[in-house]
């Protein structure tokens, strides 16, 4: 009876302490964690700018199990639930934090997995945290503010099967110990600043010759990295590595991508990557010392998808043909020496999402089955191509950036062009004429139009205030009509030069309504036939009023598109500069000059504060200067010659720091110039 009794009682005390008592976390596991919470609490209690999130976080809490708690996972162990993997991605929201707040998790042994992604984390790696992890498998601290070089123990976490630090600051060499983590899958250091390139004494110096050994402890990266043979990713893009890819790369039989583009390799493309039968993804682009001839059994690797060779000094092999066995999604050959007509190989990669065969010699026309192929990016700028465009490749669904600027294409644009989902469309610098479908304003996506220098001609189709449109470029044709006003509060640029005759460019005044282009930076109405006075809304664009931080973008996912926008180009400082994408807000101007404007120029233009390029000149303004152009704290130049402006030249204030050039020659001005710190160039005004 009492044996009965003492088993029931040993059963139920199975049945309900094992599972509270024994299946939970170590203790010095919950502290190292609490730790961890505390620290990132502390930095936003001490740095106003941190900003987290406790999502996920709020379950951590003292004299609670932290196998229960969420971004923990722990493993089935008895007696103990060990604590596992740690998902702590994207806690922080902004500011910084230290990279002492892993120290804590760090000394939780049983790690396998750690993502500490994406949490503005600055400092070095803390190396010595590391020893103790000999179960670790997968370390992500990529998009943090790492700095220092990789420390030397992590090479030692022989378990290390995938690391990623890419987008951090890190510098320094890698060490060829890299070599010693024999199970990595997957290197990701991308977007650092890591510096390598094999010793020049290698194989020089005799006395480094006579031990075999030499290259493996000389810090030559390429060749420590091909004993890891199990390596399936390659990717140390974006750095500044100046190594030659070595042959021994084709022994990594399971290497699916090898990412190598935005660096300082030399050297050739070695046969041995004809081996790599796994081969997805090859990018080596923009590495200006990579030449030699490009292979044509690259496009045999039947695996071969992504394959991004531009931006060398490769060259096409003229002699060799091509029987492609891959099936190309991405392809860019920029500036290979192609020559001759589309090569036609390419009519059987019919899952080409992203074509770039810019800056190269091609000739012949447009092929109609280019445009059937359905492809998303077509860039085919600074090449010799001629001809009209098929009106099909505007039927495609698919379409959404056609970068043709540069070329010798003729005919109308096709009226099919409405039916695209385009949203970059740069067709300047080539011949084309006649009028612009009125349907292009119905491109649903359309945000960069670069039709300029072309011989276009006819009234500008007028777009919706909703519409996207944030860059228009429509100089140096011969269009005729009022100024649109109503492109849509999105619109970022307009330029609207027009060349050709008086009876054929841009008549009328510059709309009221122009301060609707709540986004507008840039202005650009020079040599038309404007004429009226200035509109005092000009001082209402919004766009030009409040200096936005540098970093923020108009168009945040357009970072994602991988060609620069190099063929807008604004009057600056009496040279053409290219907007890129990103200097759009360095660009802050209004060019109004050579038109007929007359009247006085607004008070309200003072109220543009991040203007830094003022252009009136070669019009017929009168009145003063006016008193409010103080405020433009911002400009840089300030060109008001050849107007009829009368009266005294305001004094400033020491609010016109950045000026530099100031033309105010033929005018009826008197007085004193302003002084300036950065005036270094002044025309003599006529006074
Ligand atoms: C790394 O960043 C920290 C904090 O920003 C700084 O104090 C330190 O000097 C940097 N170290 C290196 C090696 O650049
Ligand atoms: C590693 O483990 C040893 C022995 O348990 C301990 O003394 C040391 O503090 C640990 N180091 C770290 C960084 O956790
Ligand atoms: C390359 O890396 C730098 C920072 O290291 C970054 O600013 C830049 O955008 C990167 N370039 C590309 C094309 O990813
Ligand atoms: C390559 O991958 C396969 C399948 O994952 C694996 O069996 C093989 O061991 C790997 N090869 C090497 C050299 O690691
Ligand atoms: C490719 O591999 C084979 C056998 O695995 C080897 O004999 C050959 O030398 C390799 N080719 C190159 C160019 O490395
Ligand atoms: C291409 O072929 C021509 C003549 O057949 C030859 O002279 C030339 O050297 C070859 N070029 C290459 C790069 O093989
Ligand atoms: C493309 O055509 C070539 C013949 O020109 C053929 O050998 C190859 O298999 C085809 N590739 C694909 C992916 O269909
Ligand atoms: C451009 O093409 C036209 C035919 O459409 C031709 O007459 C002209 O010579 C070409 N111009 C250049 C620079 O190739
Ligand atoms: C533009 O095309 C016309 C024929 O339509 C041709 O006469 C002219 O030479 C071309 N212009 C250029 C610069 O190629
Ligand atoms: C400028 O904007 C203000 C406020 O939105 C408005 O009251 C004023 O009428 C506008 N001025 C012009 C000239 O459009
Ligand atoms: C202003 O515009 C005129 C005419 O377009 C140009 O000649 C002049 O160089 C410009 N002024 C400055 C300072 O860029
Ligand atoms: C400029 O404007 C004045 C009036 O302000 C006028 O008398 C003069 O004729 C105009 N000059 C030109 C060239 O239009």
């Amino acid at each position: 009876m009492l044996k009965r009794c003492l088993l029931t009682y040993f059963i139920l005390f199975l049945v309900f302490f094992i599972p509270q008592i024994s299946f939970s976390c170590p203790q010095d596991q919950i502290q190292s964690l609490l730790e961890f919470k505390n620290l990132l609490t502390l930095n936003i209690n001490n740095h106003y700018t941190t900003v987290i999130t406790l999502e996920g976080l709020e379950t951590w809490k003292p004299n609670s199990d932290c196998s229960k708690w969420q971004l923990v996972r722990c493993n089935t162990r008895f007696p103990t639930r060990e604590v596992i993997d740690l998902n702590l991605h994207s806690l922080v929201f902004s500011g910084s934090v230290s990279s002492s707040i892993l120290r804590p998790v760090l000394r939780i042994s049983s790690l396998v997995t750690l993502d500490i992604s994406s949490n503005f984390i600055q400092g070095e790696i803390p190396g010595d945290g590391f020893v103790n992890l000999t179960r670790f498998i997968s370390l992500d601290m990529s998009d943090n503010s790492f700095n220092g070089s990789i420390p030397p123990e992590l090479f030692s976490l022989k378990t290390l099967q995938r690391l990623d630090l890419s987008r951090n600051d890190i510098g320094g060499t890698l060490s060829g110990d890299i070599k010693e983590l024999k199970n990595l899958q997957e290197l990701i250091l991308s977007e650092n600043f890591i510096e390598g390139d094999i010793p020049p004494e290698i194989g020089k110096s005799k006395t480094q010759s006579q031990n075999s050994n030499c290259n493996m402890f000389s810090g030559s990266i390429p060749l420590s990295v091909s004993q890891l043979m199990k390596l399936e990713t390659f990717d140390l893009q974006n750095n500044s590595l100046s190594f030659e890819i070595p042959d021994g790369i084709g022994k990594l039989v399971n290497l699916s991508t090898l990412s190598l583009s935005l660096n300082k390799l030399s050297g050739g493309i070695p046969l041995s990557i004809q081996n790599l039968t796994n081969l997805e993804t090859l990018e080596l682009e923009n590495n200006n010392g990579l030449s030699g001839e490009i292979p044509t059994w690259l496009f045999g690797l039947q695996k071969l998808r992504i394959l991004q060779l531009g931006g060398n000094k490769l060259q096409w092999n003229k002699n060799g043909s091509v029987y492609a066995q891959s099936k190309l999604t991405h392809l860019s050959l920029r500036s290979c020496g192609l020559d001759g007509t589309i090569p036609d190989w390419l009519k059987n990669q019919t899952a080409l999402l992203f074509l770039d065969l810019s800056l190269n010699k091609l000739e012949g026309s447009f092929p109609k089955w280019l445009a059937d192929l359905n492809i998303g990016t077509i860039i085919l700028s600074d090449n010799k191509l001629s001809g009209s465009l098929p009106p099909s490749l505007f039927q495609s669904i698919s379409l959404l950036v056609l970068a043709l600027s540069r070329n010798n294409f003729s005919g109308q644009i096709p009226d099919t062009v409405g039916e695209t989902w385009v949203m970059i469309l740069m067709l300047s610098e080539n011949n084309f004429s006649g009028s612009v479908p009125k349907s292009i304003s119905k491109i649903h996506r359309l945000m960069f139009l670069d039709l300029s220098k072309n011989r276009l001609s006819g009234g500008f189709p007028r777009f919706d205030p909703e519409s996207l449109l944030a860059l228009l470029d429509i100089s140096s044709n011969e269009f005729s009509g009022d100024v649109p006003a109503f492109f849509g509060s999105n619109t970022i640029m307009l330029s609207m030069k027009v060349l050709g005759l008086t009876i054929n460019s841009l008549e009328g005044t510059i709309p009221e309504g122009i301060s609707n282009l709540k986004s507008l930076k840039v202005l650009d109405l020079t040599e038309n036939n404007l004429g009226g006075s200035l509109p005092s809304s000009l001082g209402n664009l919004t766009g030009m009023k409040e200096s936005l931080p540098s970093s923020s973008s108009p168009l945040p996912f357009m970072y994602s598109f991988t060609i620069e926008i190099h063929d807008l180009a604004v009057n600056w400082k009496n040279s053409k500069q290219g907007l890129a994408n990103r200097n759009l807000y360095l660009y802050t101007l209004i060019d109004l000059s050579k038109n007929k404007l007359f009247g006085e120029t607004p008070y309200s233009l003072g109220n543009l504060k991040s203007l830094k390029l003022l252009n009136l000149s070669y019009n017929n303004i009168s009145g003063l200067i006016p008193q409010s152009f103080r405020n433009l704290e911002k400009i840089e130049i300030l060109d008001l010659s050849h107007n009829n402006l009368s009266g005294n030249i305001p004094q400033t204030q020491s609010k016109l720091s950045e000026l530099n050039v100031l033309e105010l020659s033929n005018n009826k001005l008197t007085g004193r110039i302003p002084e300036s710190p950065q005036l270094d160039r002044l025309n003599d005004p006529n006074i």
